[in-house]
């Protein structure tokens, strides 16, 4: 990993460069923090005026899961780094670019590549690194899954092994469940071939993303993120979760050992569930997570600028600056270009800011931006978060 002993002049030859494979809320965060280093951002996505790509030097619009068209556009670029931001991306030609020695990706080629599959990221916890998790099984068709449902019994989760946001998943009850999760992890999952986990429900007391920021001086804890998750997708976050002194350390333990077999530099969001001292791992995304918004305003470095100054090599402080929680702002509807009123209301909220991420399009479902605000305690913070949101009313670009 070359550590960055200098910066450069972006747009000149002594730029240091930087490819998001990726360009949503959390890579626009990150991008604004190179930026304010001088670091020139290059931003890839699927669609035209992703929210990093406005405020990146240069956007592109490719398909990230075409090996061929990344090759291509990284041979173009030649960036130093290459920070996936994403999961559907053609990590394989990733692990050969990293070979060729092309450019740095970050954390590793390696974790984007087992993090984007839950089957492998599973094994590695699970059977190599022997961390607690959920019992679980694979399966291939309806056949193996029902055998893997009879086998870890109910209620189970059954996840398409690669998809992310809940996509595809269900939480099943009873026999009566089994065929219609079958059919909707295939219409969830990202690849033809279908597969999908099996997962035991786990009892949990309450789930936290542990925040890990792996730097050049070591590796470094942020306090525990609380969150409530609906159908697979977080929408309310607080920093810090309260938990037992064993409980963390075994959270710490688990988190150290799975970012560690991952490798690299840069924050891991790692997924913990939580029940009196007991700690499963569940998952662990290479890269700032979104219940990792409410840093924004909680820590004194957000896991956005955590990010920016562990991939350059730089130091690195996960200290909590005070109580802080986050809220979500949904689209509410399926159209083009949509407006925000009542945002005067929600910056009236004391110690509260507002992200709107700018996505061109807005669905029932999409988060369109959110609230973070501190408070003296999580429940005051997560009280202005949630009414700062609340204010925020999305309406269509005709409204007058
Ligand atoms: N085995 C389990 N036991 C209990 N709860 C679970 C289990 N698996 C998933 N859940 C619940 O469903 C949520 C989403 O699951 P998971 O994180 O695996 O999905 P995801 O699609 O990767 O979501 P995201 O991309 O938002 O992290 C979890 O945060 C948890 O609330
Ligand atoms: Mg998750």
């Amino acid at each position: 990993m070359p550590l960055m002993t200098r910066l450069g002049t972006p747009l000149s030859p002594s730029a240091l460069k930087v490819m998001f494979l990726g360009g949503g809320e959390l890579g626009k965060e990150v991008v604004i923090e190179l930026q304010r280093l001088g670091v020139e951002s290059i931003v890839v996505d699927r669609y035209p005026n992703a929210p990093a790509q406005q405020v990146a030097h240069r956007a592109h619009v490719i398909d990230m899961t075409d090996a061929k068209a990344l090759r291509t556009l990284v041979e173009q670029e030649r960036p130093h780094l290459i920070v996936p931001e994403i999961e559907a991306i053609a990590t394989d030609e990733l692990v050969r670019i990293e070979a060729d020695k092309l450019a740095t990706v970050i954390p590793t080629a390696k974790a984007a590549h087992i993090t984007m599959n839950r089957e492998r990221i599973r094994v590695l916890a699970a059977e190599e690194l022997k961390l607690p998790t959920s019992p679980y099984a694979f399966a291939s068709s309806l056949e193996e899954m029902q055998a893997a449902v009879d086998k870890i019994g109910y209620p189970n989760f059954v996840k398409p092994t690669m998809s992310s946001s809940g996509k595809g998943q269900s939480r099943l009850k009873s026999q009566a469940d089994v065929a219609p999760a079958w059919d909707y992890a295939l219409s969830g999952g990202r690849v033809k071939q279908p597969r999908v986990i099996v997962e035991g429900q786990v009892l949990f007391d309450f789930e936290i993303t542990l925040l890990t920021v792996r730097a050049a001086s070591g590796t470094h804890f942020c306090e525990p993120i609380g969150h409530v998750q609906v159908d697979g997708d977080y929408v309310e976050s607080w920093q810090p979760q309260a938990m037992s002194a064993k409980a963390l350390e075994r959270a710490q333990d688990i988190a150290g050992k799975v970012t560690a077999a991952l490798g690299g530099y840069g924050v891991f969001g790692v997924e913990l569930f939580v029940k009196g001292d007991d700690v499963w791992f569940s998952e662990v995304s290479p890269r700032p997570h979104d219940t990792g918004l409410v840093t924004l305003v909680s820590q004194v470095q957000s896991e956005f600028a955590l990010h920016a100054r562990a991939i350059l090599g730089f130091p690195v402080d996960t200290s909590l600056r005070a109580p802080g929680a986050s809220a979500v702002v949904y689209g509410g509807m399926e159209a083009q270009g949509i407006a925000f009123e009542g945002v005067a209301e929600a910056l009236a909220v004391p110690e509260t800011e507002l992200r709107l991420f700018g996505k061109p399009e807005s669905f029932k479902k999409r988060r369109m931006g959110v609230a973070a605000s501190r408070g003296a305690s999580t429940d005051e913070a997560r009280s202005r978060a949630k009414q700062a949101a609340a204010s925020v009313k999305p309406v269509s670009a005709d409204k007058k």
